[in-house]
Order: C-alpha cells, then structure tokens, then sequence
C-alpha cells in the first residue's frame, strides 16, 4: 500500500489523453506536405479538440494538488459550510476517491461517516480507492464505504444528522428528475439536519429553468435553505468558470 494517499481529480484522465491523441492526430496531418484541402480539412477538425483539450488540461491543472488545487480548495469550502453535530452520523453521495469524507472526519473526528457512490466503470475512482485513503489518512475506523446509487439510497428515512454531496447529482444516469436526487439525500437527514450539496444547479439543461428549481427545492420542505453562487464564494481561475466546468456551479446549503 502506498505512504500517500491517491486522490484523482474530477476530469477523466482517459478522456483528456484520447482529446489530446485526437488533436495531435489533426494537426499532424494538417502539417504534413500532403493535399491543401486534406491539411485544411484536418486543421479545421482540430480547432474543436484543441478547445476542448485547453480547457480540459487546464481544469486538470487547476484541480490537482500540484497546480491551483481548487477540487482541495473546494472541498474545504463545503466542509467549512456544514453545521454537523460534534458526535452526528454524516452521509457523503458520490464519494469518489474519498477526499471531501476524508476532510470531514478530520474536521469532526467524534462523527461517524457513511460514504456512498456508484463508481461506475466511466469513473477512474473506487471503493477499494477510498478505503486506501481513509487508511493512509488514519481515519479509516470512521467510514464505512458502500456502493449505492444516489437515486435510490439504501438507507431508512432521517437515518443521517447531515448530509453532503460534491458534484454528483448531475452525473446520476438512472434518475433523470434531478429535484427527485435532492429530495432523496434530504430523505435520509433527520429533521432539523444540516446538509451542503454543491453541483451544477445553474446549467438548465441539467436542472432545468434556474427560478424553477430554486422553487421546486424550497418546497421540498426544509426549514432553511441558501443557495450561494461557487463563484461568489471563492475566486476562480477564469477557465474554471467555463459553464462546462464550474460556471454553473452552485452551493445549497440549510437544515432541514
Ligand atoms: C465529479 S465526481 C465527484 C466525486 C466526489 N464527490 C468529489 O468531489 O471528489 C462524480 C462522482 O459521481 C459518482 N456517481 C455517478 N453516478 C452516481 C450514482 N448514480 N450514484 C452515486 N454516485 C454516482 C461517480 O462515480 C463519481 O465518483
């Protein structure tokens, strides 16, 4: 087992080296001392890889530890926004490889944590990925790791005293009513429960209308609820605030 624990950033590294295969792919042909139209052709094909590739390799930089280590960075917000109880049972949906539940426990090392997601084949994350993390960091004694779908959580109802979530909802495949996600984590937190879920609730093509969903999440019948822009809280770098990165991102914060 490693010294160090292994925590993958949110962009898929086998989808930023195909990308970027794909686009040398063009540009060399673009180069080469061939047919003007075949070399106009493939430089026309690249520029859409190329756009996709700088923003991606970018948000890979921004995000990982050894660059702006935003995703870290973002983590810390979402702990510092939960109003957990010292000794409270927390839930974390779409878990990934462990770094926000890791953060949690250190922050209230007397809590005891439940750390759910799907990990499914598309993600380069694992259970077995966030039991090596939990361990390497010493907190392993206080998760439980468990495969589940956000959608559906095994789990009875007020079960939880908080709940978080970084960037998921938006990625469950088997539940397209994405307020029926929100409703399913607020499900399990008790009442008077805190909770802090953060993803992309500003890209209407996810959430639909934005004054829609701000509607439909107050009447699912929490007793507070904020939304707060990420951007209003914390400075980003400005390819970062591309809407298919973090422009859309929002955080919803409140007790049940
Ligand atoms: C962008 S990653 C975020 C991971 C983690 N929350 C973080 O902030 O590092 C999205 C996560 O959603 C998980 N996911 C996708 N579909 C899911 C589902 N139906 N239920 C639970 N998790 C799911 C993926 O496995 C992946 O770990």
């Amino acid at each position: 087992m490693n010294d160090k624990p292994n925590y993958k950033t949110w962009i898929r590294m086998n989808k930023l080296i195909t990308i970027i295969i794909i686009t040398l792919f063009f540009i060399i042909i673009a180069l080469l001392p061939i047919n003007i139209y075949i070399r106009i052709i493939s430089a026309v094909f690249a520029l859409p890889f190329l756009y996709m590739m700088v923003i991606l390799s970018s948000s890979y930089y921004q995000f990982a530890p050894f660059g702006g280590n935003y995703q870290s960075k973002i983590h810390d917000l979402i702990v510092s926004n939960l109003k957990a109880q010292e000794k409270g049972k927390i839930l974390d949906i779409g878990s990934g490889s462990g770094s926000l539940i890791i953060k949690l426990a250190k922050a209230f090392p007397n809590a005891a944590f439940i750390g759910i997601d799907y990990w499914g084949d598309n993600w380069e994350y694992s259970k077995k990925q966030c039991e090596e993390n939990a361990k390497i960091e010493g907190v392993s004694d206080k998760i439980g790791f468990q495969k589940a779908s956000a959608s559906k959580l095994p789990f009875e109802d007020s079960l939880f005293d908080s709940a978080v979530s970084c960037l998921t909802f938006h990625e469950v495949k088997d539940e397209k009513d994405k307020v029926k996600i929100i409703k399913e984590a607020l499900r399990v937190i008790k009442p008077g429960g805190s909770f802090v879920f953060l993803d992309l609730f500003m890209d209407n093509k996810i959430y639909g209308e934005y004054a829609d969903l701000v509607k439909s999440v107050k009447e699912l019948g929490v007793k507070e609820i904020d939304l707060i822009k990420l951007r209003d809280e914390m400075k980003l770098p400005f390819l970062l605030l591309h809407k298919r990165v973090l422009g859309n991102a929002m955080i919803v914060t409140g007790i049940k």
